[in-house]
């Protein structure tokens, strides 16, 4: 058996990283973590309590006493919050919408990091997001950077939907994506980009497979 790394899978939304995090999790028997999940998480729970998303103590207080549970299953993952099965309400519009509000503030990102690092600090651990080889696993021995155009990733939002049965616009959708890549590569707290150690992969036109296979070859030239 070889050694149980850690992985780092970073970039802008619907660039494909939760998806083929899930593929290699499963080919290496590694637990997946998605950490836009546990953002995704507060924002849910601040919406439904009417908290005010610019004020970072109340936001703090509220994660300080919410309990997030990323559950691993057969294909996907479950998301608990305080026990509560929100895997599909955190999907929702009007979260996606919020989350990069939520999640500019450094006292929320502090105490996320903190939660990230105790579930990555045994190794063999697949996490994706925007500051995990920058910030949450800077140590990691794999660094991914996951790219694609924003029609591309509108596109592959809006397939999504229509796959789901969920109502679609695709131009909304891409107004959307723009908006938050802003506010996530600008902010002042662990902005996303690029760790320099990370490889960088335009996924704009491969495919699912052609990704994860790119993935696993570097794994396995790390691992030996
Ligand atoms: O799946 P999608 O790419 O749409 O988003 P996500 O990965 O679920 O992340 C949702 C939002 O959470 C992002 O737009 C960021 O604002 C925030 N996020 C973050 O700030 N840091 C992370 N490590 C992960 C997510
Ligand atoms: O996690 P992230 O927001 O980066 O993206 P995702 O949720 O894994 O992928 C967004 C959508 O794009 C999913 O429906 C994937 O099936 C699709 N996708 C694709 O069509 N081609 C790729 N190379 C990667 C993802």
């Amino acid at each position: 058996v070889s050694k149980k790394i850690s992985i780092a899978i970073d970039g802008p939304a619907a660039a494909g990283k939760s998806t083929v995090a899930k593929i290699i999790a499963q080919k290496l028997s590694y637990i997946y973590v998605d950490t836009g999940a546990m953002y995704r998480s507060l924002t849910w729970k601040a919406l439904r309590e009417h908290v005010d998303l610019e004020n970072q103590n109340e936001l703090y207080d509220l994660l300080k006493k919410t309990e997030i549970k990323l559950v691993n299953e057969e294909k996907q993952q479950k998301v608990y919050v305080d026990r509560f099965d929100v895997t599909e309400e955190i999907r929702r519009p009007d979260v996606t919408k919020h989350v990069s509000i939520v999640s500019k503030h450094e006292l929320v990102r502090k105490e996320m990091v903190r939660r990230q690092q105790e579930i990555g600090k045994r190794g063999g651990v697949i996490m994706d997001g925007r500051d995990i080889g920058t910030h949450v696993m800077p140590n990691a021995e794999v660094k991914i950077f996951l790219l694609a155009s924003v029609d591309e990733r509108a596109e592959r939002r809006h397939r999504e939907n229509i796959e789901k049965g969920i109502e679609s616009n695709l131009e909304q959708i891409k107004k959307d994506i723009a908006a938050r890549d802003k506010l996530d590569t600008e902010r002042e707290i662990a902005p996303l980009r690029k760790a320099e150690d990370a490889i960088e992969i335009d996924t704009t036109s491969l495919s699912i497979d052609e990704v994860a296979e790119k993935i696993l070859a570097i794994i396995q030239e790390r691992i030996g």
